[in-house]
């Protein structure tokens, strides 16, 4: 509504806009209820995939549960039978039994591999201050103390902290240290180092080594459950630490990727969501 002045500038009357919105009210409903709609599916399908997702870790957790029992007959009647009866084994069937023996060990190794990778993100998340460079530490002296003969040149950079589960990145960080060592065991100066390092602009974190390494072609496997670059007889493991890795950095909305090449070391650097920005007095760890 506005005033309508004549010539002189007196007030004459008063002009009145109208503007019919009830097509834009309509829009705008429209769009609300749309909303609406997306969320409750959004909402939906995130409690489906919940629930699937809880029903195959009950699975698998069952599953590899339920097989411990009859593994354990087998490995505890095959060792009695080479204990007890061994003489009666000419050098066929000794080295038949001792296959057994072996292969109920590796499948008992599996099982409890299967149990940690299902362990490994089991339960809430909690969300604390980590001070990883702490924790890291403390896993670099554990691993020279089980192996006190190697000598191996390790460094973690000062201030590397991240928001998130303490449990999980301490396992995720145990795996990727581990990693380091066991493929630079066999290399004359060994280096592992911890360092911050941005990756697509967000903050992360990278473990480097100066080990064996892998050759790219065949990184598509590195974070595959039982999947391994290398053999058996070479490093022992069986290919169930990155898996675990993985899923605890994606647990939390960050990222995790492995580079190298065969002989020239590897580097695994990796993003978690909620980055710390707590100063030093705020820390837990
Ligand atoms: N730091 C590394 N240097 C070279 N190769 C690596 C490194 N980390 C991982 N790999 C390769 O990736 C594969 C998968 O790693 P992962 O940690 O899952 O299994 P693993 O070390 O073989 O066994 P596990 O961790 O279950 O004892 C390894 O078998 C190895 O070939
Ligand atoms: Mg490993």
């Amino acid at each position: 509504v506005q005033p309508w002045r004549d010539t002189a500038g007196e007030v004459a009357g008063i002009i009145v806009f109208a503007e019919d919105i009830t097509e834009r009210r309509q829009a705008e409903d429209e769009v609300r209820r749309l909303n609406a709609a997306l969320e409750r599916r959004v909402a939906e399908r995130t409690a489906e995939l919940r629930a699937a997702n809880k029903e195959l870790e009950a699975f698998t957790y069952a599953v590899a549960h339920d097989l411990r029992a009859p593994l354990r007959a087998m490995s505890g009647f095959s060792a009695a039978l080479k204990e007890d009866h061994g003489a009666l084994f000419d050098g066929d069937a000794a080295a038949c039994l001792q296959e057994i023996i072996e292969g109920s060990q590796r499948m008992s190794d599996l099982i409890d591999g299967l149990l940690t990778l299902s362990r490994a993100t089991k339960g809430k998340l909690q969300r604390e201050n980590v001070d990883l460079s702490a924790i890291a530490r403390r896993i670099c002296l554990e691993l020279a103390r089980q192996e006190p003969e190697r000598v191996v040149h390790w460094e973690v950079e000062d201030g590397l902290r991240a928001r998130g589960d303490r449990r999980m990145l301490e396992a995720a960080l145990y795996n990727l240290l581990g990693n380091a060592w066991k493929y630079t065991v066999r290399t004359p100066h060994a280096e592992i180092r911890m360092i911050a390092q941005k990756i697509e602009s967000r903050p992360g974190f990278c473990v480097v080594d100066n080990g064996a390494g892998f050759d790219m072609r065949h990184a598509g496997k590195l974070f595959a459950p039982f999947q391994r670059l290398h053999r058996r007889d070479e490093f022992p493991g069986i290919g169930i630490g990155l898996a675990t890795v993985q899923r605890i950095i994606l647990r939390h909305g960050g990222q995790i990727q492995g580079t190298s090449a065969p002989g020239q070391g590897a580097k695994f650097c990796f993003t978690v969501e909620n980055h710390a920005v707590a100063g030093p007095g705020e820390m837990d760890e």
